[in-house]
């Protein structure tokens, strides 16, 4: 429900919210705002990419209702806040979405250009693994 009702958080393996001392930093530094997101995203990739090496999947939540973490963790007014929250968990293909081979685009002329047939044998690959 946190995450705006979306299933990649209640289906996942685990869902994690990253929260962070807020409204002191603010007081002397404002930029700390922006370095507080980096910092998170930070996190969040490196989550992405072990998530990969062990074979599952990861996505980042950009979208939950911070109001109801903060009172669910029983945290009042500023001084913690919730700005970013990550899932991991295996993955379902969305069939509806398009996927290339990675830098497909940057193929040197003469090479094989991602095409319908090279699409239809990534998806093949896709089925079989
Ligand atoms: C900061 C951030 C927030 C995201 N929030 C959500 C989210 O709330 N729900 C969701 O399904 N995907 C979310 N994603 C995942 C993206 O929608 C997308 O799947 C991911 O960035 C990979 O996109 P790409 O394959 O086009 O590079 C988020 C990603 C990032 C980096």
């Amino acid at each position: 429900m946190i995450s705006c009702h979306q299933d990649i958080a209640a289906d996942s393996c685990f869902a994690v919210g990253f929260s962070t001392g807020f409204a002191d930093p603010f007081q002397s530094a404002s930029w700390v705002y922006r370095e507080l997101f980096w910092k998170t995203g930070l996190l969040g990739q490196l989550l992405y990419l072990e998530a990969e090496t062990v074979g599952v999947r990861a996505t980042g939540i950009g979208c939950f209702f911070d109001d109801a973490v903060h009172r669910l963790l029983g945290l009042d007014g500023l001084a913690w806040q919730s700005l970013y929250h990550f899932t991991v968990g295996g993955p379902v293909e969305d069939r509806r979405v398009r996927s290339l081979p990675p830098y497909a685009h940057l193929r040197r002329s003469g090479e094989e250009r991602p095409d319908s047939a090279m699409i239809k044998r990534v998806r093949a690959n896709r089925t079989r693994a």
